[in-house]
């Protein structure tokens, strides 16, 4: 069993801007590092952190270097793929020495842990929201499950394969959904699919799998399913998530959100 700390959605800015003129995303992604760091004896010995998509707000290098260097703080593996505010090449010039991340071309990539294999699928397209698996992904991800020396395998992704019912958000959702249900189809090895983008937490299933994905660092969109319902974020509840992989383990999410206690029953 690997357990990773899954983060998501940081949506980090350059010097002095805020994201969406709203959030100070540098200051949040810093605080949120400072109480997870206070928080990693309870959380218990992890093997690695997961960060599906939208690392960065702008694309910026000064926003991928801050990044990075405020996940190094947490001293452990890191595991990237990109979302679909995120710049292809920036990215991979701030991770390069620090995740399995390819030289150049779709940052798909697959790291072996204790017990698990992780898979990271590029879902990217440049210049729009929505998110694509390329045949050239489906094929990467097919050989990972084939050859998977593991019992477990965890997929990563950006853009999940479920539809929230919050239609800004599904308009702009994984296009080819279907494509991985069938990838993962004939699996031999339990699978979980992990994916961020919709800032909150939702579970659903791809084929046979289960789905999860983790609330946003920075902000969340409400649960409004009316058509009039109103384009934009909130504030929070913002937050991440812990995997204990395989199927005997939990996905859970953790609040960063401030509260008293504990108080005695
Ligand atoms: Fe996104």
């Amino acid at each position: 069993m690997a357990r990773l700390l899954q983060l998501s959605d940081l949506h980090v800015v350059a010097p002095g801007a805020r994201a969406s003129d709203v959030l100070d995303t540098r200051a949040l992604l810093r605080s949120a590092i400072d109480r997870l760091l206070g928080s990693l004896d309870a959380i218990g010995p992890l093997d690695a952190v997961l960060v599906t998509g939208d690392v960065s707000d702008d694309g910026s290098a000064a926003s991928y270097d801050f990044a990075r260097a405020e996940l190094g703080r947490l001293d452990l593996p890191l595991l990237v793929v990109p979302g679909n505010h995120d710049q292809r090449d920036a990215l991979r010039d701030a991770f390069a020495d620090a995740a399995p991340m390819p030289r150049e071309g779709l940052i798909d990539w697959v790291a072996d842990l204790p017990g698990c294999r992780i898979v990271g699928l590029d879902t990217l397209v440049e210049g729009q929201g929505g998110g694509r698996l390329r045949v050239e992904t489906l094929d990467l991800l097919g050989e990972a499950v084939r050859g998977s020396p593991h019992e477990a395998l965890v997929v990563a992704l950006h853009h999940p394969p479920l539809r929230t019912g919050i239609r800004f958000m599904d308009a702009i959702g994984l296009e080819n959904s279907g494509a991985l249900a069938g990838c993962l189809d004939g699996a031999s090895c339990f699978v979980q699919v992990v994916a961020g983008h919709v800032h909150g937490v939702y579970h659903g299933r791809v084929g046979r799998w289960p789905v999860s994905t983790a609330p946003a660092l920075c902000s969340a969109f409400a649960l409004d399913r009316r058509v009039e319902a109103p384009v934009g974020f909130w504030t929070g509840p913002k937050g991440c998530a812990v995997i204990d992989t395989g199927p005997d383990g939990i996905w859970t999410a953790i609040l960063l959100e401030d509260a008293d206690g504990p108080y005695a029953f």
